[in-house]
């Protein structure tokens, strides 16, 4: 039974099985790629073949198997790079502690690793990771696994649940299903912008009261990181200017953590005028406490009265500097008179369009992972985009930023 509508369906996909538990689980993932069409090449380390047979893969992709003996055949030579060629895909599953190591250090003394060297990330290599919980977590190995990122390998987390070993942790295989869907979004994601620097700024910021306390808002980073992600899959080198929130940096990106709204200025202003394209989804507060107390305010004194003033408006800022090429994308964050208030920003704020978030709607807005919003253009036009996920809606945003873009180097 072949699926034809699979994004694997006709695609060369080299599969990597390295010697680890986990190896008899990458039997039903062959499997599963062969369902959906994809043409499959196994490829198993010495190590691999001693806990499943290189006929296992044979008989399950109806597709040959290389092992390292493969190297050495006087005949069959160079066909570890004529294999790199022709793949339109790798996947890794079981990656182990080595192999990860080994690819992060771009070494290559195996079938494997070779095959993987000469691919050289010219098409998308995902290793899904397995190993023992200690071993996952060994500094080494997750330095190696952050090079491996930065490099542009797809990096899978490891599931949590019973091991091998007997104990619980982190460590195991994800599920072949998540393995197939990662796969497929590889294969059809874009790469539109490649070469071009974004900005993003994510997160609320705050504004210290005293020394424990300060004021800031609900903002959660979430749409923010979504939108660094999305651009970063597609192919931008990307910046987030990041407020305080509880979301891990996302890899392959190059954070600056700040605290309070001139923090974010400072750091926005230095980085600006390399950026193609700037985005700000940060919820900036647009007031400040005039006298941060120097020590704790007690609460045995009088009800302190703090007096506010205003924050500079980093966007507005950035309007007024903008270079001829640059694009500016703002966020309104609205509950009432939104398309009114949405074209005075754009004009105020000289944006190239805005995100229009009506906050009071569910599904909307703070703290969810769903978003609702309306893109407003300076000619007056708008577009409702449907409730969707934050990464969907970063995606359309950046589908409209691209046509931008392109417009303009044209
Ligand atoms: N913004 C900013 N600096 C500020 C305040 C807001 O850069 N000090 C940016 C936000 O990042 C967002 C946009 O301005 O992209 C709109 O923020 P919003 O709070 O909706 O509007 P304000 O401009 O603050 O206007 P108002 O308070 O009148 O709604």
């Amino acid at each position: 039974m072949k699926a034809g509508g699979s994004p694997l369906a006709g695609r060369t996909v080299v599969l990597g099985v390295a010697g680890g538990i986990a190896a008899y689980k990458a039997a039903e993932l062959a499997r599963r790629l062969w369902e959906r069409g994809a043409e499959v090449h196994t490829v198993m380390t010495e190590a691999a073949t001693r806990f499943v047979t290189p006929l296992t893969f044979a008989s399950l992709t109806h597709g040959p198997v290389y092992t390292d003996s493969d190297l050495f055949q006087p005949r069959r030579a160079i066909e570890h790079v004529s294999l790199a060629d022709r793949a339109h895909l790798v996947i890794v599953a079981p990656a182990t502690a080595n192999v990860l190591g080994k690819i992060a250090c771009g070494l290559a003394d195996d079938y494997l690793t070779t095959v993987i060297a000469a691919v050289a990330l010219r098409v998308p290599v995902l290793l899904a990771p397995a190993m023992n919980v200690h071993m996952y977590r060994n500094p080494a190995v997750q330095a190696n696994i952050g090079r491996l990122r930065e490099l542009g390998y797809e990096v899978m987390e490891p599931e949590e649940g019973p091991l091998a070993e007997g104990y619980s942790g982190v460590g195991r295989l994800p599920e072949p299903a998540a393995i197939v869907a990662a796969a497929e979004r590889l294969l059809t994601r874009k790469r539109d912008l490649a070469g071009l620097r974004f900005l993003v700024t994510a997160g609320p910021t705050r504004e210290p009261i005293d020394p424990v306390r300060f004021i800031s808002n609900r903002s959660s980073g979430k749409m923010g990181y979504a939108l660094a992600e999305a651009a970063r899959d597609r192919g931008a080198r990307v910046t987030l200017v990041s407020g305080p929130v509880a979301l891990p940096d996302p890899p392959g990106v190059e954070v600056v953590r700040v605290e309070t709204a001139h923090e974010m200025l400072e750091a926005v202003l230095a980085r600006a005028e390399e950026a193609d394209a700037i985005i700000k989804a940060a919820a900036v507060a647009d007031f400040r406490p005039a006298r941060p107390a120097v020590h704790k305010l007690k609460k045995s004194s009088v009800a302190p009265v703090v007096e506010l003033e205003p924050n500079t408006d980093i966007l507005r800022e950035l309007g007024r500097r903008k270079r001829p090429g640059q694009v500016l994308v703002g966020f309104a964050a609205e509950t009432r008179d939104l398309l009114d208030n949405a074209q005075r920003k754009i004009r105020d704020k000289n944006l190239d369009f805005i995100v229009l978030n009506d906050v009071s709607q569910p599904g909307a807005g703070f703290e969810v992972d769903t978003n609702i919003v309306t893109l407003v253009f300076p000619d007056g036009r708008t577009e409702p985009l449907p409730r969707m996920s934050k990464r969907e809606v970063a995606e359309a945003i950046l589908d409209r930023l691209v046509a931008l873009v392109k417009e303009r180097s044209s």
